[in-house]
């Protein structure tokens, strides 16, 4: 790593940056953030005026709907793992930042994610639990749903030469995450196909205070970044989903009270983790996977395409674990993916006492109660670590001694990948799954197609992308 550590014998500086007037500086950097600068100019315009990677700043929403929107923010690969520091920071009630939506919206609990890991053992416990139990699910659940997703794909090609990922994963992905967790797909039930729709709708009223949805700011303003949403009115979305939860998640609501877990703050536990740690997961996490891969164009498809049915035809035609584990190049081009554009890009924690923050040029002074912040894609992309293709995806970056030096600065979990979640740490409990089905996709696509060609743009979470050719398998356990 290029850094220099002399940071660490200079003495403490304080953090420069500015709030600016009370009310008017934080309403005025909502603007900037969403409107003027964008989310990436915000940050790297903040680093280059105060010429420091440590810097103090405003983050939305601000008023009315957070209390305090003045924060600390961490923006290299050196500060930022301050956050991951239990014995430095609190947890509690900062999941979504500097606002916390109602409990109403979950039932009345406050589930894991808003939880410090102080009180969070049971029901971190109760997810590591549950997916352990399903783990010999996850592959053939996820072939049925995706290859079905594919085929789909090339009917809408045939017809019409697109096909638009988002949607269809949209559907996919919650079917499949259901099915992979509880044994029943969502849309089996009574739920029928409405589930992706009212849990994006209960998303959108966990997650407005941070979005733009592209409308006139005198709009969005008002409606989606001062007030919040009023909970009854997704009430009757979140009862149906509840309902589905409660219905297929017996065997692990017996382990919750097993755990001395009541069953109702279990089931909307469940709900929260399946439903927005998950499904809001993977509505990110696959389509920036895909965008990247696409961009990587038919050369870094044909090295795919090679590794990936020789591992099946190695395990005899098989998508097994243990093949997927053989595949290096898919692995390092997750990681990578999730390196560049990590899906959850916020990360806070409130100081728990007066503590040093060092970047890579100094070390500053941060007050016990102060909120730390950091903006991941800042430390993800950080050229001191990655050097010049800091921003570019570089498939095989990550590949051997070298490459698997540099793991440890990928941080998408809340953790370094090179860590492990636990019920001591706040890092995501999803970490392998996660990782697990994003080679699973390019496994899915990599045995049908010899390459793909998609557009790519921008929506409202992340990335979109649109299909809009696939060349079928010429040969191989996949043709
Ligand atoms: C926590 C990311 C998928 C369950 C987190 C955090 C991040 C994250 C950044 C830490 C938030 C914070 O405290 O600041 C992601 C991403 C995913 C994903 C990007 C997919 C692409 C999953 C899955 C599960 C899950 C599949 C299923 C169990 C959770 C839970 C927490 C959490 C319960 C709170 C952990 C705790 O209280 O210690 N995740 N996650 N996530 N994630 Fe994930």
């Amino acid at each position: 790593m290029a850094s220099s550590d002399h940071g660490s014998t200079t003495a403490p500086k304080d953090v420069p940056g500015s709030y600016g007037l009370p009310l008017v500086g934080a309403v005025r950097d909502r603007l900037d953030f969403y409107y003027f600068q964008g989310q990436d100019k915000y940050f790297e315009s903040r680093v280059e005026r105060y010429g420091s990677t440590v810097v103090r700043m405003n983050v939305p929403p601000g008023p009315f709907m957070a209390r305090d929107p003045r924060v600390v923010a961490v923006l290299d690969a050196k500060s930022f793992p301050v956050l991951f520091d239990m014995d430095k920071v609190e947890k509690k009630d900062l999941f979504t930042g500097t606002y916390m939506p109602s409990t109403s919206l979950t039932g009345g609990y406050r589930v894991c994610s808003y939880l410090d890991p102080s009180t969070h053992t049971k029901v971190k416990q109760l997810l590591f639990s549950l997916l352990l139990s399903r783990k010999d699910d996850v592959i053939p659940t996820f072939r049925s749903n995706f290859s079905s997703l594919l085929a789909t794909v090339e009917a809408e090609l045939a017809k019409g030469g697109k096909a638009e990922f988002n949607k269809l994963n949209d559907v996919t992905s919650f079917d499949f995450i259901g099915e992979a967790y509880f044994g029943v797909r969502p849309s089996a039930t009574e739920l029928g196909k409405g589930g992706p729709s009212k849990a994006a709708k209960w998303l959108i009223w966990q997650l407005h205070p941070l979005v733009t949805l592209g409308l006139p700011m005198v709009l969005e303003e008002p409606l989606l970044h001062t007030f919040h949403l009023p909970p009854f009115l997704v009430k009757g979305d979140y009862r149906a989903l509840y309902k589905y939860f409660s219905t297929v998640a017996k065997q692990a609501l017996d382990t919750a009270e097993g755990l001395g877990l009541s069953r109702e703050e279990a089931c909307h536990n469940l709900l929260f983790a399946t439903t927005f740690n998950s499904y809001g997961g993977l509505k990110v996490l696959f389509p920036g996977l895909l965008a990247n891969v696409a961009s990587g164009g038919e050369k870094l498809h044909e090295r795919l395409v090679a590794e990936i049915r020789g591992a099946v035809a190695d395990a005899g035609g098989k998508v097994t674990l243990a093949a997927v584990e053989r595949m290096e190049l898919a692995k390092s081009v997750v990681w990578e993916s999730l390196r560049l554009d990590p899906p959850v890009k916020f990360q806070y924690g409130h100081a728990k006492k007066d503590l040093l923050v060092e970047s890579h040029d100094a070390v500053f002074q941060v007050r016990k109660g102060e909120m730390l912040f950091g903006y991941q894609p800042c430390a993800t992309k950080d050229p001191r670590v990655f050097g010049d293709t800091a921003g570019d995806f570089v498939p095989d970056r990550f590949l051997g001694e070298e490459g698997s030096k540099l793991l440890q600065y990928v941080y998408w979990s809340n953790g370094r990948e090179t860590d492990n979640p636990s019920v001591d740490n706040k890092q995501c409990p999803g970490k392998n799954f996660v990782v697990l089905v994003g080679r699973l996709l390019l496994v899915e696509l990599f045995l049908r197609y010899d390459t793909f060609t998609a557009e790519v743009g921008k929506e409202l979470l992340g990335t979109s992308v649109i299909f809009t050719g696939v060349t079928k398998a010429t040969s191989g356990p996949g043709s």
